[in-house]
């Protein structure tokens, strides 16, 4: 018999969001994700060279043939939406670069129950893909901009790509996606002394700029606590410049705590997982571009959904493995704790 009612979790949580990769493959090479830039390792060997440094990931990129199709992509979220699940979100790696991805975006902007349909991406594929992306009935972006300074963006991505990536911002607002996201992970002595001209860029721009601290999910095992600025120490930053209203969370499940500036359009808000984990609230699953369902970023298993989708599984059979799998979701992350394991894929396998 096949149960009813949401998703839920051995620790009370009804899980609604999905963020599903498309790829894990990237044109960037963030040294908060894929550190593999010279710059990347000039920064971490010169500032940190006294810590020790686990082995790094090796980043081999999923062969195409492992990767889920539409199709099966599809089937997953229709099914998740059946079990509750009301928001996805496309990620990567790049998203962009996976191809024709706005015919997925097409297809799952049908599904009835999504009340939620975005993208997280770098924005240096968007602005030729913009205008299909919204057609197809995407509504909502975020992109990734961690500099307003072309050679630290150089630096931080490996691209020389600010230009075309706040081209892409523009194009966003232009087109009426709504509301137009801006993540931006600080990491100490690299941008946080573009702190405040980041927030003035949002309240010029009257976009959403989201600080973010920087999480142990990069390739090289090189994250440091110190390296961290947190969400507090933005926080002040910030309002010794700026003046800021608090906005209320729409939901308790929100992970980001906002301010409206009391003076102009445009809002920032303030991600802290490490140092004020939201874990207790978390309503998020992730599936990767190969099919492996993760409770947590930081899980160290995955649970691997692709031989159920290629071997002749119901529905019903699915959304009870499903079921089964999302019980087991991780109470909250151990970051920062002697016990704590960094999770044995980067961010970019992952999908932010
Ligand atoms: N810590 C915090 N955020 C990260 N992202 C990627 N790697 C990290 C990390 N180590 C974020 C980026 C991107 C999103 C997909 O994930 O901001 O916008
Ligand atoms: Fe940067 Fe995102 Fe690419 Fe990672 S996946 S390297 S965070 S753009």
């Amino acid at each position: 018999m096949t149960r009813a009612g949401p998703l839920v979790d051995s620790h009370g949580r009804i899980l609604r969001d999905l963020r599903v990769s498309v790829t894990d493959r990237c044109n960037f090479r963030c040294l908060y994700c894929l550190p593999e830039t010279e710059a990347a390792q000039n920064f971490y060997r010169g500032h940190w060279a006294h810590l020790p440094n686990p082995a790094p990931i090796v980043q081999q990129w999923v062969p195409r043939s492992e990767l889920l199709s539409f199709e099966e992509i599809e089937r997953v979220v229709r099914l998740a939406t059946s079990l509750g699940i009301r928001k996805i979100r496309l990620t990567g790696g790049e998203p962009l670069l996976r191809h024709e991805v706005e015919s997925l975006v097409a297809r799952l902007a049908g599904i009835p129950g999504i009340e939620d349909l975005a993208m997280t991406t770098n924005g240096f594929l968007f602005p030729p893909k913009a205008r299909a992306l919204r057609d197809a009935g995407l509504r909502r972006v975020s992109f990734s901009l961690d500099s307003l300074d072309p050679v630290n963006f150089k630096k931080i991505t490996g691209r020389d790509g600010l230009a075309t990536v706040l081209e892409s911002i523009r194009l966003a607002q232009e087109l009426g996606f709504h509301p137009v996201k801006v993540n931006a992970v600080v990491i100490r002595e690299i941008n946080d002394h573009e702190l405040e001209s980041l927030a003035e860029f949002a309240r010029v721009r009257a976009l959403s700029l989201r600080f973010i601290e920087f999480m142990p999910l990069d390739s090289a095992r090189a994250w440091q606590k110190d390296m961290v600025l947190s969400g507090r120490e933005i926080l002040r930053r910030l309002q010794a410049r700026f003046p800021l209203r608090p906005i209320a969370a729409d939901h308790a499940s929100a992970t980001a705590k906002r301010w409206a500036f009391a003076d102009g359009p445009g809002e920032i808000g303030i991600i802290a997982p490490v140092s004020e984990p939201f874990c207790g609230h978390c309503n998020r699953i992730r599936l990767t571009a190969d099919g492996k369902v993760r409770t947590c970023l930081f899980s160290v298993t995955e649970h691997d959904l692709r031989p159920l989708l290629r071997n002749g599984n119901s529905d019903a059979d699915l959304g009870e493995w499903l079921r089964g799998v999302v019980w087991q979701k991780e109470a909250r992350h151990h970051i920062g704790e002697p016990d704590f394991v960094a999770p044995p894929r980067s961010m970019s396998c992952i999908g932010g």
